[in-house]
């Protein structure tokens, strides 16, 4: 290849070179040598990447015709949640129409500083991803999502429309043309506060609080007036029923405790909450010591530190114990404090130039955990033979052929995994199967890849997986269930059975 900077002499100028020399010259050299472009580095914003749809895929973890399921399981997640952190049955709605899907839930309310937080691409909002607890969302990110994903399926007309205290929220997103960044345009306007729900014996009833949150698009149809949806080629909606059935009817046989409808283009499902005093560790319960390593703990303290910069605060560490189990009361935390040298010390105390305090913090977490008992596993939440036996008999299955079983496990983490099954006659449909971790259905089996070291609960998984009669109905409670991808769609745990 030939450099720019040396010459080859037989095409240098001459010293008395002339004008007409000097231009031929040029000629010359720009026909020798390859034109080259000196490229500008340029700073292109992020947040264009949640506008694409190939992002979109990554962030999602699912591809354009999977999106129904992620739309549904997401936001059901984050309406069951909400529910369960001011500890209220809850009671979810979701609807699908022509034109989108609602999920319309009994909790607290979006909170509008939450949803402006997801405004911005850059950063996560969530009340959930620092803390190590069995819940069901805890990356921060579906809102995020599904913020974007109206407009890249539908760059006209499409929307997020979120109801919550008293204010309508029509949100759209564009893009800057010329410096790429997102725009996004949130169009408020007041809501009557008590919206009026349907209850199930076609009564109104009055909601005070809740969320509604609608992804909207345009309302299509093909030549045969069938409905179509803007997922991919041939997105005839029909297709989508049984999976987008499923998934809903899979929340509704992992939480006893939850009320829940379906109106698919008018036709309607209804589980009822078969024991609405049903507990399960709630996200408003304190998390365990013991689930924390000490990488956790520092992730939440550094969080909590920002976070009370930003609001010009600074918390004792004697608070941030006061949130955790077993350390509620005074005495026991009194005795940690003194433990971990950290009576009146504040939480930016334990950063020292710009870092964390890492030995220190380490400290305080063995202290918290040697003053606290570690959680027995049943706590978790265990869903039960009786309810599972009334979702099976619900689906069909011959009352003598139901099985259930339940193993728990904890070697320091504790665990609960139930399984049931049952046998639907000669039913024609497909085999169903409900499969989810934490009272969150998935969308694809996630426990595909274990048996790796042949023990404890990894064992139990394996075994489930190899035997002939596959159960119909696989549920895992877990304090630190972790995903391999965003999409949620690949468990990987480990522990060992009792
Ligand atoms: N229906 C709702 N009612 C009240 N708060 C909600 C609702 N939906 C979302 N939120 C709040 O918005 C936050 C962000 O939700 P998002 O789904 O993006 O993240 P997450 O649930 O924490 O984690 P994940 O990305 O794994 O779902 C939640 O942590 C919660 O505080
Ligand atoms: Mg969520």
């Amino acid at each position: 290849m030939r450099s720019t900077r040396s010459q080859d002499p037989s095409t240098r100028p001459s010293a008395k070179c002339t004008k007409s020399h000097a231009s031929h010259y040029e000629k010359k050299q720009a026909l020798s040598l390859p034109p080259k472009l000196n490229r500008t580095t340029f700073r292109t914003s992020r947040e264009m990447d949640f506008l694409s749809e190939k992002e979109l895929v990554t962030q999602t973890g699912h591809g354009v015709s999977e999106w129904p399921l992620v739309i549904v399981k997401e936001l059901m997640d984050n309406a069951l949640d909400a529910c369960e952190d001011i500890d209220t049955e809850p009671v979810i709605d979701v609807v699908a129409d022509a034109s989108g899907i609602s999920v319309i839930d009994n909790g607290p309310g979006l909170p509008e500083a939450t949803l402006e937080g997801a405004f911005d691409f850059s950063v996560r909002a969530s009340n959930r991803e620092a803390y190590v607890a069995p819940d069901r969302g805890a990356q921060g990110n579906a809102l995020m999502t599904l913020l974007a994903m109206p407009k890249v399926l539908d760059s006209d007309a499409g929307r997020l429309i979120v109801e919550a205290h008293g204010k309508r929220h029509v949100i759209t997103c564009g893009t800057d043309p010329i410096s790429q960044r997102a725009v996004v345009h949130d169009d408020v306007s007041d809501v009557p506060k008590c919206k009026n729900r349907q209850s199930k014996d076609g009564t109104n009833k009055q909601a005070l609080s809740g969320t509604t949150i609608r992804v909207e698009w345009t309302s299509r149809h093909d030549e045969d007036g069938d409905v179509v949806w803007p997922f991919g080629s041939g997105g005839f909606a029909g297709r989508f029923e049984q999976r987008f059935r499923m998934l809903v009817e899979g929340y509704a046989v992992f939480n006893p405790h939850a009320t829940i409808s379906l109106d698919w283009f008018g036709k309607r499902s209804e589980w009822n909450a078969t024991d609405t005093s049903w507990s399960k560790w709630k996200p408003c319960k304190p998390t365990s010591p013991h689930w924390y390593e000490t990488s956790h703990l520092e992730r939440l303290i550094g969080a909590y530190i920002t976070h009370d910069r930003d609001a010009g605060s600074d918390r004792l560490v004697s608070d941030l114990l006061s949130e955790f189990d077993g350390l509620t009361g005074s005495q026991k935390r009194t005795k940690v404090l003194v433990d971990a040298d950290a009576k009146r010390v504040k939480l930016s105390e334990l950063a020292v130039d710009g870092e964390l305090d890492k030995p220190r913090i380490a400290r305080l977490l063995a202290s918290m955990q040697s003053h606290t008992r570690p959680v027995k596993s049943k706590r978790l939440g265990v869903i039960g033979e009786d309810h599972l036996r009334a979702r099976l008999l619900g689906m069909g299955i011959e009352s003598d052929s139901f099985q259930y079983s339940r193993k728990v496990g904890n070697d320091g983490l504790p665990w609960v995994l139930e399984s049931a099954f049952g046998y639907r006659g000669d039913c024609e449909s497909s085999r169903l199967i409900f499969s989810g971790a934490n009272w969150s259905a998935a969308i694809n089996n996630p426990f595909r890849s274990f048996g790796g070291t042949g023990e404890g609960l990894e064992a139990v998984l394996a075994d489930m997986r190899a035997g002939r009669s596959e159960p119909i109905v696989l549920h895992l409670a877990h304090p630190r269930v972790e995903y391999t991808d965003r999409g949620k769609s690949a468990l990987v745990i480990g522990g060992n059975e009792q």
